[in-house]
């Protein structure tokens, strides 16, 4: 359509993306039969037919599931040359990804094996199709301080390699009951070396875990963020700074954090003077990438050219600040 064409067209960047989420079933299982994994599926439509999500965490337990098959480098490799192909189509001209490695780590995969197969794609998705990348180490919220401080710890012998990649740190997996304050220690460690702060707060958790992740954290953007809403002073702070919100619809919808898609809060977060974004967070879980998102919301609540022209010039703007003195 017409509408699809103006949204390929428009550059966008992806802020909010787990690689693992890009694992499709069809790859999922190609994997698994290459590294002998059994799957507890039969076919890759059955595991598809099982993508009926009632929470976040229902979610999850498919989601590291499915990471299982994640072995060597080249699978890491394989699954992130898959998302970037699918992504150059789409006009995304800039993408920001979120790899968790205790996903990986504590099934024994060395830390260095997610780095490299992750890196490896990165750079030649830089050559093959020009768009830029970086990486973005996240944390398991359900696990630990000591955990993340551990993963920092193996991870930081491998910063020198991957220092064009490696900027970001995030927070993710279930939110309720870890609020952000839970990793204050680490994320000023990771402060003072250096690294961009995200971290995923107000998707199921309250607005409470916003100003937490804000002021705690002290992070740049706010991964999903949408429950900002239901505290008004928040929402007066989050337009003021001007903080990003990595805002992913179908996620949202798959997900239950709305019942349907015209309920969705992102025209009203936008006009009220916030940065909102559009993201796909883990598309192969949530039926649509980038594109499709945008579509998606469009669609929905009707937005204008003009308004999904700024959904995406944001998107742009809210990258980390190495990437914003490049023509955009
Ligand atoms: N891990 C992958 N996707 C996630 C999401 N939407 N929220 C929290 N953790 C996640
Ligand atoms: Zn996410």
């Amino acid at each position: 359509t017409e509408r699809l064409e103006y949204l390929r067209k428009l550059p966008k960047a992806e802020l909010h993306l787990h690689i693992e989420g890009t694992l499709e079933p069809e790859l999922i299982f190609q994997l698994a039969q290459r590294n002998g994994v059994a799957l507890p599926y039969p076919s890759i439509q059955a595991l598809r037919d099982a993508y009926q999500f009632t929470d976040l965490q229902s979610f999850l337990d498919l989601y590291y599931a499915g990471a299982a098959v994640l072995i060597t480098e080249a699978d890491f490799y394989d699954m992130t040359m898959a998302y970037l192909a699918r992504i150059a189509q789409e006009g995304v001209v800039h993408t920001e990804i979120m790899f968790d490695p205790q996903t990986h780590t504590e099934r024994g995969v060395p830390i260095a094996t997610v780095f490299a197969g992750i890196a490896r794609a990165l750079r030649e998705g830089r050559e093959i199709w020009g768009m830029t990348s970086c990486m973005i180490m996240s944390f398991l919220r359900h696990l630990s301080e000591q955990a993340a401080f551990d993963t920092l710890e193996q991870a930081l012998p491998l910063r020198e390699q991957y220092r064009d990649l490696w900027l970001g740190i995030g927070l993710d997996s279930g939110e309720q009951g870890n609020p952000p304050e839970k990793f204050e220690r680490v994320y000023a460690r990771c402060r003072e070396l250096g690294f961009y702060l995200v971290a995923h707060a107000g998707e199921e958790g309250p607005a409470a875990y916003v100003s937490s992740a804000l002021d705690r954290l002290k992070v740049m953007r706010i991964d999903h963020g949408v429950r900002s809403e239901e505290d008004p002073l928040l929402l007066q702070t989050l337009a003021a700074r001007k903080i990003p919100l990595t805002v992913c619809p179908l996620s949202n919808l798959k997900l239950k954090v709305v019942d349907d898609m015209r309920e969705h809060n992102l025209k009203r977060l936008l006009d009220q003077g916030l940065c909102v974004t559009i993201n796909s967070d883990d598309p192969a879980y949530f039926g649509g990438y980038l594109l499709d998102n945008y579509m998606a919301v469009a669609e929905a609540l009707d937005l204008s050219d003009r308004e999904l022209a700024i959904l995406a010039e944001n998107s742009m703007q809210a990258r980390f600040p190495v990437f914003l003195t490049q023509t955009s």
